[in-house]
């Protein structure tokens, strides 16, 4: 197939193609990764692929070294049983107000200076928040929310269906999917997600350090004011449950609910939007796999997990997972050193072939289950169940009401997101 365009150039992902391997060795410690002329991150050349560019990584795999846009050799992380051990492992810090902290670009670096509530926080502090939050996404509670989520789905394509066809399946469909979701399970009045999609597509893309950091001021005084109208008139989300409880009884400041309010609303809907219309795509670019899954609708009820989890696998699309070393790690030959930085590729870590036969390949009936998309360790995905039950919903009722769903327009004209953000599309037309 002729591979779709990316959206257009990122600032640092350049030309990595042919690198020359410069190993650098140390006179006390094992013989250090190669350091890799390779820049991070780079755009996908397929939306569905890690980055051509990363090629040399893959190769070096499990451990390199690449430059981020600032110029700075961090540490690669490629391979998977590495990957496992080192985000398991608290020598390594999340901690994003560490002067040091990597930063893969400068909207990164800017934002860094504000304390983001759980992804950036070390324990025993992150712990704390994390336990207020895991009662509201266990599996059982999320299971409860599947009748809701199935509703909002259909809701969704009768209303594709009396306009269409053609559709623009991200703002028809994979967008407010979990928009809905996500305001519904926190409480936040989905009549304000013009507003908050554009601040969190601002926040996470920019395109400028100023555009990222007004959205993040704009969002926090979003949240101030619907805390203070919640103190006054509760309702029923999980943001009312912290406010009445944890805020009330003083385990939470305003300041770390605002930061909560934030991650959770951001990660809740931009993530799950981006796996729909991404994990639709793909399908659609692999007819004989969609066959097999619309198929597997009535023989196999086990089929479409089996289907998501291999596409989370596969997409990968929250790349670069990024911590700070805070005391030395020999690892896989090589020593990390007490203020190094460490970047993850979950994109070539889900793709290593020492975890995954033939790893290039979509295949449903693998076991893919212990990717690595949804991260590892303490700060793995905490929002997993409700992705993978609105996935599931998603694709199977996109699927079975649209058996004709097929792209608008030719493949290689749908423009997709750049390398420095998480992957997904930036439209998606559609016809059936
Ligand atoms: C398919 C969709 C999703 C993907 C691929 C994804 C991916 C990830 C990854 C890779 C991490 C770990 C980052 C790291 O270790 O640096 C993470 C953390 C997190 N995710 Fe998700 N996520 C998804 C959906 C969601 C949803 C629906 C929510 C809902 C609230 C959510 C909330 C969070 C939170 C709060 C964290 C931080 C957890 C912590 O630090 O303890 N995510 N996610």
């Amino acid at each position: 197939m002729t591979e779709p365009t990316k959206s257009g150039p990122i600032t640092n992902a350049t030309t990595a193609t042919t690198a020359t391997i410069a190993t650098t060795v140390t006179a006390t410690g094992p013989t250090p990764a190669p350091l890799l002329p390779v820049p991070f991150p780079q755009d996908r050349a397929c939306p569905y692929h890690p980055p051509t560019g990363y090629a040399p990584l893959r190769e070096a795999r499990p451990l390199s070294r690449v430059t981020l846009f600032d110029g700075r050799p961090v540490w690669l992380v490629s391979g998977y049983a590495v990957a496992r051990e080192l985000l398991a492992d608290p020598r390594l810090s999340a901690d994003r107000g560490h002067e040091g902290f990597p930063s893969p670009t400068e909207r990164f670096a800017r934002a860094r200076r504000r304390r983001v509530a759980l992804l950036g926080v070390d324990d025993p502090r992150h712990n704390a928040q994390r336990r207020m939050l895991i009662p509201s996404f266990s599996v059982k509670r999320i299971a409860a929310l599947r009748p809701r989520v199935q509703e909002t789905v259909d809701r969704l394509l009768d209303a594709m269906e009396a306009q269409g066809p053609p559709a623009e399946l991200v703002g028809a469909f994979a967008l407010p999917v979990p928009s809905m979701v996500i305001c519904a399970l926190l409480g936040v009045p989905y009549a304000d997600h013009d507003f908050f999609e554009e601040r969190s597509r601002r926040l996470l893309r920019g395109p400028t350090a100023e555009d990222t950091e007004a959205a993040q001021d704009e969002l926090d005084d979003y949240f101030y004011a619907l805390i203070d109208r919640k103190r006054r008139e509760p309702g029923d989300g999980l943001l009312d449950e912290l406010i009445h409880r944890q805020l009330a009884e003083g385990a939470l400041d305003r300041g770390e609910l605002v930061g909560l309010a934030t991650i959770l609303l951001v990660a809740g809907h931009e993530t799950t939007a981006n796996m729909i219309s991404l994990g639709t795509f793909t399908l659609l670019q692999h007819p004989e796999r969609l066959a097999e899954l619309t198929a597997g609708f009535a023989a196999d009820q086990s089929l479409t997990p089996a289907v998501v989890e291999e596409l989370l696998r596969y997409l990968s699309i929250a790349e670069g997972l990024l911590r700070l070393v805070k005391e030395d790690i020999e690892i896989a030959g090589s020593t990390l050193r007490a203020g190094d930085g460490v970047v993850f590729s979950t994109s070539l870590i889900n793709r290593d072939d020492a975890a995954y036969e033939a790893p290039d390949a979509l295949d449903f009936h693998r076991g893919s289950r212990h990717h690595l998309a949804f991260g590892f360790g303490v700060h793995q995905c905490l929002g997993q169940n409700l992705a993978r039950m609105e996935l599931e919903t998603a694709l199977r009722s996109l699927f079975e009401r649209l058996p004709g769903l097929r792209l608008a327009v030719p493949a290689e004209e749908i423009p997709f997101k750049p390398g420095d953000t998480i992957q997904g599309m930036l439209e998606l037309p559609v016809t059936w």
